[in-house]
């Protein structure tokens, strides 16, 4: 990419406080692909004669957004789920759970998988997002989360998108070992997930500890494999009840915790200081109908981070929105809207291990979202179908 000044254009992005940083008439300067200045048009330096200007006529620039918490790629749906539960059983609909979009996914060829996730990852980049984490969870097998994560391997860049791969082997129990998590757990740690990240599949490991999902006995064993391969991990933790979830991703050095709706006192003071991310999946909580809120002034008061994301997925969270979430962390769970639009950017990026996305830091990638929009709790506070325009095409139409 040539050297680039984006002209009148309003910023936003979050410090690292996660204070809103708002430039109303500004400049940013890309080589290398990377931001050299993003501030005020009067301080800016003078550019070089070699940049090449665009000028946004009045728009907004902000990074990228980052989703840090999708189940993307996955084939079926779950109506029988959805209304069992709003009392519409109906026969027709099975009631399956995890299981059964594990089998609708191991049914549907990998041509058809990869079809229906790029889809979703159209939606989510006409939105401004410019990386997903993509977890496996619905293979349950050696083969099965192969075959998922490296579907989510060869998307990596589809749209200009980057991908995190995270593998939840530990996501529901097989029904050939039923009654027997501590079996699963072993293949997972003994076979699977060593077998994945030698082949280079892993980012990231992620399990659901709940009274829904596995104990936090039983999934010792997993974070502890984890560690020793190296791999970064995150957890769902009590999304459904306690579990004491946190507190063991924590004592693993947990890159994020999931969910908190039933966080405990203990896990929160555990948290502060850990650099632990609590992500908050607010669409998963509507539409679960959920009876408790994660404890969002405590996140505050032990200075823990806060992450918003979609959670994707066709049981718990059937939207690839992400600004509907950041509406949804406000509205619902009381976020400010700078913690919202941080939590998609800047703390979603931390969440994931991505120093260079997030924010418009000088030396971060140039990975731009420009939107029309006069102010960026707009974009947070509004359910409006907001298009946004990436920089990368915006500079492919302007080349033709
Ligand atoms: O994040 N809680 C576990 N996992 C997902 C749900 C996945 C599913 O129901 O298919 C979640 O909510
Ligand atoms: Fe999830």
């Amino acid at each position: 990419m040539r050297a680039l000044a984006l002209t009148d254009c309003a910023l936003a992005d979050v410090d690292q406080h996660g204070h809103l940083r708002y430039v109303p008439d500004g400049v940013v300067y890309v080589d290398g692909g990377r931001i050299v200045f993003a501030g005020p048009r009067a301080e800016a330096p003078r550019p070089p004669g070699t940049y090449r200007a665009i000028v946004l006529d009045g728009r907004l620039v902000t990074p990228s957004l980052v989703d840090c918490h999708t189940h993307l790629i996955y084939a079926g749906n779950r109506l029988g789920d959805f209304l069992a539960q709003r009392d519409g059983h109906d026969e027709r609909f099975q009631f399956g759970g995890i299981l059964e979009t594990v089998e609708a996914t191991t049914r549907a060829s990998a041509d058809v998988l990869e079809a229906l996730a790029r889809r979703r990852l159209d939606e989510m980049a006409d939105h401004g997002v410019g990386a997903v984490e993509v977890k496996s969870g619905y293979g349950l097998s050696l083969d099965g989360e192969r075959r998922i994560l490296e579907i989510a391997r060869g998307l990596s860049g589809y749209r200009g998108v980057e991908v995190v791969t995270t593998f939840l082997g530990a996501h529901a129990l097989p029904r050939e070992y039923a009654g027997r998590p501590g079996a699963y757990i072993k293949l997972l740690t003994d076979t699977v997930m060593p077998v994945l990240a030698s082949e280079g599949l892993i980012d990231m490991v992620d399990c659901f500890i709940d009274p829904q999902g596995f104990s936090s006995e039983v999934i010792a064993p997993y974070l502890a494999r984890a560690k020793e391969l190296g791999l970064p991990v995150r957890a769902h933790v009590d999304q459904f009840g306690p579990a004491q979830g946190a507190e063991l991703a924590i004592d693993y050095g947990a890159r994020s915790i999931d969910h908190l709706e039933y966080l405990s006192a203990t896990a929160l003071a555990r948290a502060q200081g850990a650099g632990t991310i609590a992500v908050l999946l607010p669409f998963a909580y509507l539409h679960k109908s959920l009876p408790a809120m994660p404890p969002v002034e405590g996140l505050r008061t032990h200075r823990i981070s806060m992450a918003v994301a979609t959670d994707l997925n066709p049981g718990t969270s059937p939207t690839a929105s992400l600004l509907l979430a950041a509406y949804l962390s406000i509205t619902l769970y009381g976020l400010r809207p700078a913690e919202a639009f941080g939590g998609i950017t800047r703390r979603a990026a931390e969440s994931l291990g991505l120093v260079d996305r997030g924010s418009l830091d000088v030396g971060n990638r140039a990975d731009l979202a420009i939107w029309e929009v006069d102010h960026p709790y707009e974009l947070v506070s509004t359910v409006f179908d907001r298009h946004s325009d990436r920089l990368s095409q915006m500079v492919e139409r302007v080349d033709g």
